[in-house]
């Protein structure tokens, strides 16, 4: 495999605070995300956990505190300032909770255009991209091949999108977070929504990019049982505050964890 084996890298998420108006999504939230892990983040619904990632991946201005990233040997930064696109170039790549692609696009241009985005910052400059010398675009080509043969996208690489089933655009989603090489993989319910068998072979992709590959992800999903097959560090969010961090049999036997999750079900 020639996709580029990624630094050891660290996010350090530090009292972060994030308010919409009277609504505190994020309260005072510590976690530390680091390499040599597979992270959850896991909490019921409106505990905050796709506010956190957003503020990570910069769509989100926290309203207090501090994001750092750093890279081993390579110094360290904050980035809750920076824009998405120049956070992704760091190398943090995320899905989203509802699939944000180019529907009227191919398989491949997706990818092409998320590699693009990172190569060369910002998807303005789509339009100097698709004006380049065909040389270049092979070259770029390359590493988005081998994501397409690792997950299997081989049939519907020229396909429009919009025409995929809905696992299918998850994988498409996936494909184009993992084309700009990452050190962090940030993935919000990736398996929301699939059907049992892809929800497996999604967690089968989800291990061997971080086995094979060294690349860091942090995966929110509902569905425990994956959660705690593929994961070996959950941090627990409950009304926007950190709860519980530790492995799975740690987290599942703690008495804050357990009540946040049987008062979710109350209210059901
Ligand atoms: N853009 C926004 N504007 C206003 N309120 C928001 C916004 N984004 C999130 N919130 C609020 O912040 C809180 C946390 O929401 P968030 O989407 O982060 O939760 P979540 O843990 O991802 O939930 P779910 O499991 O349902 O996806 C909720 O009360 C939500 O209504
Ligand atoms: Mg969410």
């Amino acid at each position: 495999m020639s996709i580029r084996a990624p630094e050891a890298a660290r996010i350090e998420i530090d009292d972060v605070s994030l308010r919409f108006g009277g609504v505190t999504a994020l309260d005072g939230v510590t976690l530390e995300l680091a390499s040599g892990s597979l992270h959850a983040l896991i909490g019921p619904n409106g505990a905050g956990k796709t506010s956190l990632l957003n503020c990570i991946s910069g769509l989100y201005r926290p309203s207090g505190g501090s994001i750092t990233y750093s890279i081993e040997g390579g110094g360290e930064r904050r980035i809750d300032r920076l824009p998405p696109h120049r956070i992704a170039r760091l190398g943090i790549a995320r899905t989203f909770q509802n699939i944000e692609l180019f529907k009227h696009m191919t398989t491949l241009d997706n990818l092409m255009l998320g590699r693009h985005m990172h190569m060369r910052g910002g998807v303005l400059d789509g339009g100097l991209y698709w004006g380049r010398q065909q040389r270049e675009e092979v070259s770029e080509r390359r590493s988005v091949e081998e994501v397409i043969d690792f997950l299997e996208l081989q049939a519907v690489r020229g396909d429009l999108v919009g025409n995929l089933s809905y696992g299918q655009q998850k994988l498409v989603e996936l494909g184009r977070a993992l084309a700009i090489e990452p050190n962090f993989l940030l993935l919000d319910e990736p398996m929301a929504g699939m059907n049992v068998e892809e929800k497996e072979s999604l967690a089968r992709f989800v291990l061997d990019v971080y086995e094979e590959w060294n690349i860091t992800p942090v995966v929110i999903d509902h569905d425990m049982d994956v959660v705690m097959e593929i994961c070996d560090r959950v941090s627990v969010l409950d009304f926007g505050r950190v709860i519980a961090v530790g492995s799975p049999d740690e987290v599942r036997a703690d008495p804050d964890v357990i009540d946040a999750y049987l008062g979710e079900e109350a209210h059901v």
